[in-house]
């Protein structure tokens, strides 16, 4: 037992990382009844599908897991008259998929309280936040009900403030890891640590366990991210792969196609920093060089996202994957995760 097995109730330190629009009940559940923690992305949902998430997740894990949410960094622009111009700019891409460019919604993203209401009144065994410090309210109130509250680091500077606003876990998340750069105190761009230096220096800086993301598909980095400091893993690229999760089979070949140098950090899809695979969608919106900020950029490319992954279409989602992609080689949940758990420290 470490602090971190007895602050999550759970026996191995391995975590599957939360996927924003792509995680599955099947694949949290598997993590959570290996042993792990299963955490599920709710970015974008609203109170209703919260609630019916974290149910689904209550009956199906019967074991703890994590939901996690995107915090609000105040930049975040709401739908105007500029909505017609950014989805124009895209129309390529809806008519290559056959659909309309979409109109203009009543909103982009639900907003934080009503997302954080409805994940207290769930009271998930776990919290995990991005983009920034919890509120002190919130991080009181999950723990009067129970809920484990994790945010995540870019750098060392975001760490040591969200220690201080009280968390009870962070993510050091290294510039390897797959999705969004989570950065919150500086740009993104002056932000990509790769783990092997941030880890150790989060963990000197912290007194709260710390958690290792980036780069880690298999034993020999598991035990690397221990060696460093780490009191746990958290892995999305290797069972992003699996039979389990919710990725398409495009995205999935993709996977396993993509060298480790196959992989670039673009604002193409969502208008914000994340690492995926560099397809033809990201290479024409860099090239065209009309990017909407975020989230419009990504509500918007969500609406061809959609029926391209129906239509299996890789060259017309988002591929997001990290840099081990090439590690990322399991058949099922339970494959990956015997793998990831054999790096595990014996105490
Ligand atoms: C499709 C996708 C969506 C993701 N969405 C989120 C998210 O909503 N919140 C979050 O904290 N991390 C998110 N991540 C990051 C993962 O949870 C995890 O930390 C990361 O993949 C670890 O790096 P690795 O892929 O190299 O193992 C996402 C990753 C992927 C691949």
């Amino acid at each position: 037992m470490s602090a971190l097995t007895d602050l999550f109730g759970i026996r191995t330190p391995v975590i599957l990382g939360p996927f924003g629009g792509l995680s599955s009940v099947r694949l949290t559940a598997a993590v959570s009844e290996a042993g792990g923690l299963g955490s599920y992305g709710l970015y974008g949902y609203d109170a209703d599908r919260i609630r019916a998430t974290i149910a689904e997740l209550r009956a199906a894990a019967g074991a703890p897991f994590a939901v996690n949410i995107w915090l609000p960094t105040g930049d975040e622009v709401a739908p105007g008259p500029e909505h017609e111009g950014y989805a124009a700019a895209l129309a390529p891409f809806f008519a290559e998929v056959g659909v309309e460019a979409p109109a203009r919604p009543e909103r982009y993203l639900p907003p934080l309280e009503e997302q954080v209401d409805a994940i207290l009144e769930a009271a998930p065994p776990v919290l995990s936040v991005v983009f920034g410090v919890p509120s002190a309210a919130l991080v009181e109130e999950a723990h009067r009900r129970g809920i484990r509250v994790v945010g995540t680091a870019t750098t060392v500077a975001e760490a040591r403030v969200l220690a201080e606003g009280g968390v009870d876990a962070i993510v050091a998340t290294g510039a390897e890891a797959a999705g969004h750069r989570v950065s919150f105190l500086g740009p993104a761009e002056e932000s990509l640590v790769g783990l092997f230096s941030l880890l150790p220096q989060v963990v000197g800086a912290v007194a709260v366990p710390v958690i290792a993301a980036g780069g880690i598909a298999d034993r020999r980095g598991v035990a690397a991210a221990f060696a460093l400091g780490a009191q746990g893993v958290q892995v999305g690229t290797a069972f992003l792969g699996t039979a389990e999760s919710a990725a398409t089979a495009a995205h999935r070949d993709a996977i396993r196609a993509t060298p480790a140098e196959g992989t670039v950090l673009t604002r193409a899809m969502s208008g914000r920093l994340a690492r995926g695979a560099r397809n033809r969608v990201v290479a024409e919106i860099e090239a065209a060089g009309s990017i909407a900020p975020f989230p419009a950029q990504n509500w918007i490319t969500g609406r061809f996202r959609t029926p391209a992954g129906e239509q299996n279409r890789g060259d017309l989602q988002s591929l997001w994957m990290g840099q081990s992609a090439p590690l990322a080689r399991y058949g099922t949940a339970a494959e990956a995760f015997t793998e990831l758990a054999a790096g595990v420290p014996r105490d």
